[in-house]
């Protein structure tokens, strides 16, 4: 198969960042997808209706390609940052918005700027109870943090120590388990209750944890959470081309300036929006099942957020294609994941009216 098309695909979890930086990046995940859930941990954090209205704004102003008369609208789906104190009415005015579809659960300290997270899932039922009356999905951050737990094992104990009983608790609530990274965590969504879903970024499809220790230290392949066992590889690529609507497309595509990266205390995350349709043809090719990644990457997300699907269509044809080494960054450099390799798929161009 040389041409892949399929209707226009969404993003289900991408760092779009603020100012130069969201200026940089912005265009990426606009010209691949027609929408993204937008994740709000910015400094200071998208914690309120109005913080998110602007944020949309913002992100809106940095596609200018995009309101011209013949161009498409890109939609970006915001987010609320849960804090301790996040308030249940808060969550009315979110819902009442019709652009805030989901609120983030970043477990304090778990990862880039969560230092305003959750200190004690307790602390927020009244909020996820309004959350589960109002149908507001819950996005989760499923790690837990602390110098005892290993950074490999997080995600496993988030499972046992807050997630299973939160979703005893709130039976109704929706969930979306963020870029799962494990066999236990696929097992366990796949078995969970109605209601539950999670997102699946490139890189925990095309790697395993080698990849951050090959021939040295590799910043570019850090992200939270970590690269895996190539035997949780295996049980990623088997959920996201099941066909199993529970599973479906979420970059976390998250840049971060080359210098941030490239430190003696690097950031986490990696940047894949110049690139990510492209990349997920890419695992799906390899595991033989091209023809599921529409439902993947058009289909389940939207359905599982109440969305219409898109009309449009995109093509990728399968000619390689060597992205940059670097992008510009605002006053920096950014370093795209593939940077100077070569990427089996392209998009095609999308047809003006
Ligand atoms: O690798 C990551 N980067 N994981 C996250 O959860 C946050 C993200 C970021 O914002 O940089
Ligand atoms: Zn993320």
């Amino acid at each position: 198969m040389n041409t892949l098309t399929m209707q226009r695909p969404d993003d289900w979890h991408v760092h779009l960042r603020d100012g130069s930086a969201l200026a940089a990046v912005a265009k990426f995940t606009a010209a691949r997808f027609g929408r993204a859930i937008v994740m709000p941990n910015l400094e200071p954090a998208i914690t309120s209706t109005a913080l998110a209205a602007a944020y949309r704004e913002r992100i809106l102003a940095a596609l200018p390609a995009m309101n011209e008369p013949a161009g498409r609208r890109f939609e970006p789906l915001m987010t609320l940052y849960l804090t301790d104190t996040l308030a249940a009415q808060e969550i009315d005015r979110a819902k009442a918005s019709g652009f805030v579809h989901g609120v983030k659960l970043y477990p304090a300290g778990a990862t880039t700027h969560s230092d305003a997270g959750v200190t004690d899932i307790r602390h927020v039922y009244p909020t996820l109870a309004r959350m589960e009356e109002l149908g507001m999905p819950l996005l989760v951050h499923g790690e837990t943090p602390g110098p005892e737990i290993d950074v490999f094992d997080r995600e496993a104990h988030f499972i046992d120590a807050v997630l299973a009983p939160l979703l005893e608790r709130f039976r109704r609530l929706k969930v979306v388990f963020e870029h799962v990274t494990t066999a236990r965590a696929v097992d366990f969504v796949r078995a969970a209750r109605g209601g539950v879903a999670a997102t699946i970024t490139p890189q925990h499809l095309l790697h395993n944890r080698n990849a951050i220790f090959s021939g040295g230290i590799r910043p570019h392949y850090y992200c939270l959470p970590i690269l895996k066992r190539e035997a949780d590889r295996q049980a990623l690529l088997d959920a996201a081309t099941s066909g199993n609507p529970r599973f479906f497309l979420g970059t976390d595509s998250a840049p971060h300036e080359r210098a941030a990266k490239e430190s003696a205390c690097g950031c986490a995350g990696m940047f894949t929006a110049h690139a990510a349709i492209e990349l997920y043809a890419e695992a799906f090719e390899q595991a033989g099942r091209l023809d599921r990644l529409e439902g993947f990457a058009a289909h389940f997300g939207a359905d599982f957020y109440g969305l219409a699907r898109h009309d449009e269509i995109i093509t990728l044809t399968k000619e390689p294609w060597v992205p940059p080494v670097s992008y510009d960054f605002g006053a920096g450099a950014l370093v795209p994941y593939r940077g100077g390799e070569s990427v089996a798929w392209r998009l095609e161009p999308a047809a003006r009216a």
